[in-house]
């Protein structure tokens, strides 16, 4: 039976007058014993001014609302913070392990039988998992859902890979600044995520891999009726989920689900962003992500969805085309299918239902994949002794095999003032070297790893280079980047030691990231490497720049990971 109300007393040592309360106070909203009676299921409310992606989110809630009184159960709706992309200073990822922490007590801390978490916007699904997983009770995640494609000029738009893609072709001279402006309006013409291949998608379609969400949630566009009906059907699951006390994620994330996860992030050309987030998530449970499988996996899996920045399409497109369930029915005996959901079927069960759109070219058979390997692969040599990730699938193949002369900045901060100096010493043979973007060093990671074409190379229609650093990139971007250097260069990683005209080697079929200097050199410069001043005092930053683990670790505080970790088997 469901605990309902009486569930996490408030503290005052007698726990029939902790409930007296309970009741007389709730029910000066109104409420009913009948209602106040009923197993509770609790529905996060992320809405805010400054999170355009989640302009949906209040509807989404009347919905999950309706579905859970449909079913007999009593709807709670409490808000957590809310993390935008582009409204988070300094960077979203700054904020995730406070959404994840702030999200996780409030679930612990107030009374309810199961969850259901909305969210989206890059930074948002992972926090609500990582809470979801720590907090271990039955738990319902509801994307907020994709933006609807914008068009300009006859061309199909969206955010952000044409953000990007626009504005180098501004920052080249190739449009003026009238067309720009108009660009401008016409690159988010919903409200919901961006509607690329990006983190937020990525995140979604993961997430409905493992089971942890509605078939079709990770692709329904948000402004869609079905979108709506799916939060009803999400709010249903979640009040059943409530009585059965069950199935709770530690019961669903199991070794198989987390490798169904990394095959779907390699075969949809998934953000290098969803790595870090599907390594923290998995270091709050038992198991854990091994970067040699997940790069094993990249060699076997291919990319079967033709969406940006890989490939030519959106993700409305996608969901037209038959979803996540039609994807993982062409990956079919990759993924282990007898992997539970939430609804206590299995992704075998989904797959069996998923549709045949006859003509789509969104979604590839595994005999004419976009790519015939995965999207990622984790580098290693001198320069990242734990590792390194690129995005090969959105690179320029003949950059793949490089060899070229470092020129470096020091911060994102030196990259903003000297990269558009025209007497800037860089060609497009170079490598552009970004360090101190990692993170503790930025602080948070910021997804400056996309450095941009110095102007003038960009002015000559330089379109790609090859860039390496130790911070993120959007999942939206398009080029030869390399990132999530590892140690990061402000823990003294090798990168602190990289200077302008060293040669670098680039070899992403070998796996490799040379500095090619001279063993002894390189010891000599890592002696002499100074740490930055002292650890800031105060608050969360206090909090983050001691706790916060590195890209491999999934760049969680140390302190909330669980220390029983399962041995991984060899994956073949
Ligand atoms: Fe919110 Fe892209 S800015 S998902």
């Amino acid at each position: 039976m469901a605990d309902g109300l009486r569930k996490g007393l408030t503290s005052y040592g007698d726990a029939g007058f902790s409930l007296f309360l309970r009741k007389a106070f709730i029910k000066a909203m109104g409420y009913s014993d009948d209602a106040l009676n009923r197993p509770i299921v609790g529905i996060t409310n992320t809405y805010s001014d400054y999170n355009p992606c989640h302009g949906n989110v209040p509807d989404i809630i009347e919905a999950v609302k309706r579905g859970v009184m449909l079913t007999g159960a009593m709807p709670m709706v409490f808000p957590t913070i809310s993390i935008a992309e582009s409204f988070a200073h300094p960077t979203s990822m700054y904020l995730r392990n406070l959404m994840a922490m702030d999200t996780e007590e409030m679930i612990r801390a107030q009374p309810m039988d199961a969850v259901v978490v909305i969210g989206g916007c890059d930074k948002t699904l992972p926090a609500q998992m990582m809470a979801a997983v720590s907090a271990d009770l039955p738990t319902v995640v509801i994307p907020v859902g994709p933006m609807v494609v914008g068009h300009h000029k006859g061309e199909v738009l969206g955010a952000c890979t044409d953000c990007r893609r626009l504005w180098g072709k501004f920052r080249a001279g190739e449009i003026d600044e009238v067309e720009i402006e108009a660009v401008n309006g016409r690159l988010a013409p919903s409200v919901g995520t961006c509607m690329v291949m990006g983190t937020a998608s990525t995140m979604a379609c993961i997430t409905e891999a493992m089971g942890l969400s509605l078939p079709m949630s990770a692709t329904i566009p948000a402004p869609h009726a079905e979108r709506f009906r799916l939060a009803e059907a999400s709010g249903k699951v979640a009040a059943a989920m409530a009585v059965a006390k069950g199935p709770k994620p530690s019961e669903l994330l199991t070794q198989s689900s987390f490798r169904n996860a990394q095959i779907v992030l390699q075969a949809i050309g998934g953000s290098t962003n969803g790595l870090i987030h599907l390594t923290a998530i998995a270091n709050r449970t038992r198991h854990r992500i091994d970067l040699e499988a997940f790069d094993r996996l990249g060699r076997e899996v291919p990319v079967l969805i033709d969406l940006k920045p890989s490939g030519a399409h959106y993700m409305e497109h996608f969901h037209h085309a038959g979803g996540v369930p039609k994807l993982m029915q062409q990956l079919g005996d990759i993924l282990d299918l007898d992997a539970k959901t939430i609804t206590g079927k299995t992704l075998r069960d989904v797959v069996a239902g998923a549709e045949d759109v006859p003509g789509q070219d969104a979604i590839r058979s595994r005999t004419s994949p976009i790519k015939p390997e995965g999207a990622m692969a984790v580098l290693h040599g001198n320069l990242a002794p734990r590792g390194a990730v690129i995005k090969h699938s959105a690179a320029s193949p003949k950059l793949l095999q490089h060899i070229g002369r470092a020129v470096v900045f020091d911060s994102v901060e030196d990259l903003t003032l000297r990269v558009d100096d025209p007497a800037l010493d860089v060609t497009a043979e170079d490598v552009l070297v970004l360090r101190n973007a990692g993170p503790k060093g930025a602080p948070g990671m910021p997804e400056a790893g996309y450095l941009p074409i110095p102007m003038k190379l960009a002015r000559a229609g330089v379109k790609d280079m090859v860039r390496i650093s130790d911070a993120r990139m959007s999942g939206t971007a398009f080029g030869t980047i390399v990132l999530h250097i590892t140690p990061e260069s402000a823990v003294g990683g090798p990168l602190a030691c990289v200077r302008t005209g060293d040669e670098i080697v680039l070899d992403v079929a070998a796996r490799r990231l040379e500095l090619c200097i001279p063993h002894d050199e390189l010891q000599r410069r890592r002696a002499a490497w100074v740490a930055p001043e002292a650890l800031p005092q105060r608050g969360y930053l206090a909090l983050y720049a001691r706790h916060v683990s590195q890209a491999p670790d999934g760049c969680d505080f140390d302190f909330l990971n669980s220390r029983t970790p399962v041995a991984e088997p060899e994956i073949h």
